[in-house]
């Protein structure tokens, strides 16, 4: 069978990987991809405009394209579950109603208080005065946020009143963040250990993945700019049982069951940032309607079931409550362009791709150039990923790797893991 995956970063990389292993699987061409999707086995980078659903349905079509796997939450928002699906094209995503979860804090927010899921207490404002005034009623630290997508990087913990009216400011009246910043919301600072925790959900059935922790932080010791994300690992042991249960209950039953109530079913990848305070209480932080990444990448290492089978079954509503899973930890460590978080990389050549046992390389920012060089081409541009006996055995195991693949002004962290390994 042939299949398609919509996306070019690392998460798209390690989907269609995943998918590959499958022996069913014949093709599984990648939207647009990147120069790790253009070289690995049974993986083709098509050139398709994704904003282009019309397109998109008409290549499912000439191809015999099984499914389509939607790795990125900005043709989700745009809605190409639901203009696919009108085309009798079976695809793995969210209803553009559902990932208003994501595409909306606001939406987010209300949501939540309306079916009682816990999560920061918080205001919605699009003026600079009233918005202001909140912060000096509340105090600092306190978190502002654009209302829309912004690819993680629309929000500030604002530690003083200062930066907290800097935030204010930009967003509200300098347009720093385009239209997803003519809403701010302003929530309460949540203290404690952040995780990722992602499920399956088809409607009715939830199938919850390994789980796992981000580094959202462009500095080691969690320092500087909020990213897309430097790193993860899975499973993170912050999640005990206790806490299993409780993100159960209080947070993505909940959620499927509003969904389903309001006659639009959940399908697809549902992502809870969450934090955990001191008594394992969860607290929702934001959610996803889509795979995380740098998540993906560790978590795809870790899953033994085949993904191919799980979304077939989740595509009939008949999805499994539980995976297999490799017991090994996984980590993976990002390499990011000397302008990431605030800008791009395009055209430093890549060099020291080499992949050891148990070390996968996902591409993200990638491309081929005139030379058949590997180039960079994004903000992110690689994330180095190991199965590990340990965390640190795998945390070692991907900074040797690391220090291998060269490019111009490359950073990483080298404290991915840190939490986990600390404990
Ligand atoms: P978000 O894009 O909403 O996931 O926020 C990005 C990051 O900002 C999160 O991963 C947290 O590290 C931090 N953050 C967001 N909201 C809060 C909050 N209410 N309290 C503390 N930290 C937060
Ligand atoms: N790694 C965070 C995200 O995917 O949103």
């Amino acid at each position: 069978m042939n299949l398609l995956v919509l996306g070019t970063g690392g998460r798209e990389h390690a989907l269609a990987y995943k998918l590959a292993q499958d022996d069913k699987v014949k093709t599984v061409f990648v939207a647009t991809g990147n120069a790790g999707t253009k070289s690995e086995p049974k993986l083709q980078n098509v050139a398709l405009d994704i904003k282009d659903h019309k397109a998109v349905a008409t290549f499912c079509q000439n191809n015999g394209i099984e499914f389509v796997l939607v790795g990125a939450e900005a043709p989700l928002v745009a809605g190409i579950v639901d203009d696919l699906q009108k085309e009798n094209i079976k695809v793995w995503g969210c209803s553009q109603y559902c990932s208003q979860l994501e595409g909306s804090k606001a939406f987010a927010k209300d949501f939540m208080v309306k079916h009682a899921i816990p999560t920061a207490f918080y205001e919605v404002f699009s003026e600079v005065a009233p918005a202001k005034d909140f912060v000096k009623q509340q105090g600092t630290p306190i978190v502002i946020k654009a209302d829309g997508l912004a690819a993680g990087k629309g929000v500030i913990v604002a530690m003083n009143e200062a930066e907290a009216f800097g935030a204010i400011d930009d967003m509200l009246s300098g347009n720093k963040f385009g239209q997803a910043g003519s809403r701010v919301v302003i929530e309460e600072f949540l203290a404690g250990e952040e995780a990722s925790f992602i499920c399956m959900i088809d409607g009715k059935n939830i199938l919850p993945m390994a789980t796992s922790q981000d580094h959202k932080r462009i500095f080691e010791g969690d320092k500087g700019d909020n990213t897309g994300g430097m790193g993860a690992y899975s499973p993170a042991p912050v999640v005990t049982d206790e806490v299993h249960q409780k993100v159960m209950n209080q947070i993505i039953r909940p959620v499927v069951q509003a969904m389903a109530d309001n006659g639009t079913p959940y399908t697809g990848f549902l992502y809870a940032g969450l934090m955990i305070d001191k008594d394992s209480n969860p607290k929702v932080i934001e959610f996803n309607c889509r795979f995380g990444d740098p998540e993906t990448q560790p978590i795809m290492m870790r899953l033994k079931s085949s993904l191919v089978d799980l979304i077939m079954l989740g595509l009939d509503g008949n999805l499994p409550s539980v995976a297999e899973w490799d017991d090994r930890p996984a980590l993976g460590i990002v390499l990011a362009g000397r302008d990431y978080p605030q800008g791009s990389n395009k055209g430093d050549v890549i060099t020291g791709l080499g992949e050891t046992d148990d070390v996968k390389i996902f591409h993200a920012g990638t491309a081929v150039n005139d030379k058949g060089e590997i180039i960079t081409s994004g903000g992110r541009i690689v994330c180095v990923t190991a199965l590990g006996e340990s965390i640190k055995d795998a945390q070692t195991k991907a900074l040797a790797v690391c220090e291998q693949v060269q490019f111009d002004g490359k950073q990483y962290r080298r404290d991915i893991g840190w939490r986990a390994i600390g404990r």
